[in-house]
Formats: structure tokens, sequence, C-alpha cells
């Protein structure tokens, strides 16, 4: 690629009069935008008008553009630009991490295709350097896993909830007043934007390529004040957390779950907007990865960052994947949990392979156990709105942990030894089936 840069810049909101005003403050750079597309014609902009066009093809079929940024705010739209612009072999880089989770595979492809970069560090945790750093610093065997803080808005919320005490509701309001959380906030509190990082993440981390729609992703609306005064008690915070461990067997379990976190874990400190991400590796222990998930600057920051290394023909190898890396997802291990449910709810402890708490307390009652990931997927209470489910620290267990302990049982039973007194929980979870 040429060492100058000319851009051809999609979206001029958030993030595209970011990367405007960026760009204009590094000249060093030697990368200038040409032409801007929007959507809104006759929007008053903080920028010349002869830059701004509605016409997508202006920049897409102009063969002095080399680069195009894709800063729009409609995943439908940006692939269409995109694979537009990867098929008139102009590199591309994007912050939309719903465009590149949803068509990972068709993107792999169109990059293979027409041998043209496209890169996207900004679609992950923002200012924070993800997604290079598992494409270039962590080989095959060394990850273990990933356990991060990805969404922005929902740990806004959640640190107001536990923080100020204040209701669900209460914390989403104040969110969307100070801009953390969109109007339609259904992307961030329902998971889906964190599935949708996951999903970016087990590509680099692993080579696993995979749909969105395949990873449980529970949000945090369901997140009930008894339960926000659970975790108080229990000396915890609650946050929203996407996660992925390599399991003993090889295989990779992957999931976006609200997760009860200790004061011992890294993920206990980071606290509203903030993004923080722990990475497990076999001989390093863990590294966390810290800052700004989203906001006109941090996110302007990635989006350059990836702009300059374009100049350097820098492109996202995928070695994990090209490697045939034998990564796969898998749904065989189990889930230490804590579910909360109204009195008269369709949760059946009989779902559980055991349970170590039980309560039942103002009109609300809740369970903590063992119960395997496949079965829980198939439960009609998983989906529901009514049910809270939080994971517990280290609340992935492996199999070996569960036939140990059954064999374990079976010889205190051959023993005639009692065994260690089970938390006895009353029929009344079992109304309603
Ligand atoms: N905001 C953040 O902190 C953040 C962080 C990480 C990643 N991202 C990602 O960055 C992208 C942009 O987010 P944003 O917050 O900057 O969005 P935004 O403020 O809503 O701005 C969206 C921009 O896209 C333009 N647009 C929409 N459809 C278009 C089309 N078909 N053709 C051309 N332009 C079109 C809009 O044009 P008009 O101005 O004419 O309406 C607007 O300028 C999204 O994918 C988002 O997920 C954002």
């Amino acid at each position: 690629m040429s060492r100058e840069l000319k851009i051809g810049l999609f979206g001029f909101g958030v993030v595209g009069e970011g990367i405007y005003h960026v760009l204009q403050a590094t000249p060093s750079l030697n990368a200038t935008i040409k032409k801007v597309c929007i959507k809104q014609k006759d929007k008053k902009r903080n920028a010349p008008e002869e830059l701004f066009t509605v016409n997508a093809s202006e920049l897409l079929e102009d063969p002095e553009i080399n680069v195009i940024v894709e800063l729009i705010d409609d995943a439908k739209e940006a692939f269409i630009i995109s694979s537009r612009a990867i098929k008139n072999k102009k590199a591309l880089v994007s912050a939309n991490k719903k465009m590149i989770a949803e068509n990972l595979q068709e993107l792999l492809d169109l990059q293979d295709l027409y041998q043209t970069p496209l890169l996207y560090e900004a679609s992950v945790c923002g200012s924070i350097p993800v997604i290079r750093n598992l494409e270039e610093y962590y080989d095959n065997d060394l990850l273990q896993g990933i356990c991060g803080i990805v969404n922005g808005s929902t740990n806004f919320i959640l640190s107001r909830m536990f923080d100020d005490s204040l209701s669900y509701s209460e914390a989403l309001q104040l969110a969307q007043q100070a801009g953390f959380a969109e109007s339609d906030p259904g992307l961030d509190v329902r998971g889906i934007d964190a599935v949708n990082k996951l999903t970016i993440l087990l590509l680099h981390g692993y080579g696993i390529v995979s749909k969105p729609e395949d990873h449980l992703h529970i949000g945090i609306d369901r997140i009930h004040n008894l339960d926000a005064k659970y975790a108080a008690e229990k000396n915890v915070r609650i946050r929203l957390v996407a996660q992925s461990k390599k399991l003993k067997n090889g295989r990779v379990a992957a999931f976006v779950l609200p997760q009860f976190v200790s004061n011992k874990i890294q993920l206990y400190n980071v606290n509203d907007e903030y993004n923080g991400i722990v990475l497990q590796s076999s001989f390093a222990d863990k590294q966390f990865l810290y800052g700004k998930g989203a906001g006109r600057y941090p996110t302007s920051s990635a989006v350059l960052s990836d702009i300059s290394a374009l100049r350097y023909d820098y492109r996202y190898e995928y070695r994990k994947l090209k490697n045939n890396s034998e990564n796969e997802l898998t749904d065989d291990f189990y889930l230490e949990l804590y579910a909360a449910f109204p009195i008269r709810s369709k949760v059946d402890k009989n779902d559980f392979e055991w349970i170590t708490e039980y309560n039942c307390r103002d009109q609300r009652q809740y369970i903590k156990g063992v119960i395997h990931y496949r079965k829980l997927l198939e439960t009609k209470w998983v989906n529901d709105a009514s049910v809270s489910l939080v994971l517990c620290p280290e609340g992935i267990i492996e199999n070996e942990e569960v036939a140990f302990r059954e064999v374990k049982e079976k010889f205190w039973k051959l023993a005639g030894v009692a065994e260690k007194k089970k938390e006895v929980v009353p029929d009344i979870v079992l109304v309603e089936r």
C-alpha cells in the first residue's frame, strides 16, 4: 500500500466526527479524508459542506481513495459497504461489532479472495488493544481463557445499582441521561452487544468461527434489587461478563452471563463505563487490560491505530484459524449458577445436579447450584424474564469435578457413612410445573 492514505469515511456521528478531528490533529500520519458519506443530506455538520455526500459510490468507486473507514450505525448497510470496499480492493477499517460478528465467515472469505485487509480493533472494548494482542501475542496453546467486561453501558448501570443502590430502571435512565446507553438499550442490556464481541474474540483467541446466536447470552435486564442485595451480603459485585475457557478436554466453553465477581479478581474494580479484560494463559498466568470501551475519542483512538497500521501493510493473519487449530466449542460442561425467581415459578430444582444454597424471602426465592450447561439451555426458565441468572465466581465446572463428586458420594454410601448434609429445598420450588 502507498504511504499516503486517502480515506473515504462512512458515518459522521460520535465516532466518525471523532476520527475526523483526530486525523486533523495527527498530520504526521499522512492520511487525509477525501470524502464523507452520510445518510441525512441536510443535517448540519462541523466540517466543510463539500466534504459530504449521500452517494456511497463517490467513495467506493473513486480510484484515488485507498482506505474506507466504516463508522455507521446500520449493520446491514455496513456489510454492503464493506463487501463493496473489499471487492474494490480498498483496505477497510470498521468499528461495527454487530456487522463483523454476524458476517465473520463472509468477511474472512472476502479478505482471502481479494487479498484486502480489514481491521476492526475498535469493535471490541473500544480503546483497549485486545484483538491485536490476541492475534499477535497469544499463540494457540497459550490462551486458556478470556474473561471480560466488554460493554460500558451495562457496567455503568450495574455500578449505579451497587454503588448508589438504584433500581435497574433508575440506573438505566441515568445511563441514558449521561449518554452511556442508547435510547433503545436492548442490544446492550440483553447481552447482544457483549456476545457480538465474544464472537470476534473467539476468532482471534482460538480460531473459532461462530455466530453470535451460537452462544448463550443473558443480559442484565433481569437483575433484581434482591440479587444486588444478595451480592452485597456476600461481598461480591455483579458484572456482565463475556467469557471463554479452554477445558481440560481441549474444547472451549463460551457464553455471556451476569457473574458474581469477588475482590480477588481484577474485574471487581472495573466500574462505571470502563471495560476490562482478563486473559489467562498457560504460562504467564493472568494478564489484565483495562480502559475506555466506548466514547468518541477512545474509540477514535483505536480506529486511528488501525489506519496507522495500514501504512505498514498490517493485516490480521488469523493464524489460529489458518493453521487448522483444533479448537472447538462445546456445550458439555457444568455451571455453578444462582437462579432467583418469584414464588410461583417454573424453575425446577431437579434440573440441578446438586444445590448448595436455597432461600426464600420477600416473595422471591433463589437456588444456587450446579447445572449442566446443555440442560440449562433446554430449560424453559432460562429465557423467562422473571428469572434472574448469575454465574458464581469460578462458575465453570469441569466434567471431572462432577464425576469425582459422584464417586465420592458412592464411596460414602458403600461405607455406610451419611452424606454431607445437602441444602434442603422445599417443594415450593416445584409449583406450576
Ligand atoms: N459510539 C461509540 O462509543 C462506539 C464504540 C465502539 C464502536 N462503535 C461503533 O461505531 C459505529 C458508529 O457508531 P456511532 O456511535 O458513531 O454512531 P452514530 O453516532 O449513531 O452515527 C452514525 C452515523 O452513520 C451514518 N449513517 C447511517 N446509515 C448510513 C448509511 N447507510 N450510509 C452512510 N452513512 C450512514 C449517520 O448519518 P447521519 O449523520 O446522516 O444520520 C451517522 O453519521 C457503530 O458500528 C458502533 O457500533 C461505537
